[in-house]
């Protein structure tokens, strides 16, 4: 009975890794021209619009988990450049969204 529970464990995180990769992806195509790739916003976009750094440890804190997913579902109501996804993209991509936006947090 534990090894079966062991074994569905396994299968459930290594899906998880795989679609960890998948977001990245998802950022890549979706929010990397804006954001850049490490989310620091060092893009064109980015400096025109003055779009916040991800990596301080200030915005980190300063950004909820809901405040992040309600940006990128509802768009940003401080700048219509940063649209709305909810259409584009699953819950559960916004959801890992929000996670990936966590690693970009300066060591
Ligand atoms: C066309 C450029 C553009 C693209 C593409 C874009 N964004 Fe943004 N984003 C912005 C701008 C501009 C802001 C700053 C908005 C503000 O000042 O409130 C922003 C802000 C944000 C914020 C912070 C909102 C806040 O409360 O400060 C998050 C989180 C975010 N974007 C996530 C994403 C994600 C995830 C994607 C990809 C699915 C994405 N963005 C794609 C332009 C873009």
């Amino acid at each position: 009975m534990m090894k079966r529970f062991a074994l569905v464990m396994t299968l459930c995180l290594s899906s998880s890794a795989y679609a960890e990769e998948d977001i990245a992806e998802v950022w890549k195509a979706k929010c990397k021209s804006c954001h850049g790739e490490d989310g620091k916003a060092k893009t064109k976009m980015g400096q025109k619009e003055s779009i916040d750094d991800m990596s301080l440890p200030a915005w980190q804190a300063a950004e909820s988990d809901e405040e992040i997913r309600r940006a990128i579902a509802d768009g940003s109501p401080k700048n219509s450049k940063m649209k709305a996804f909810k259409d584009k993209l699953t819950p559960a991509q916004i959801d890992a969204l929000v996670g990936y936006i966590r690693t970009f947090k300066a060591k």
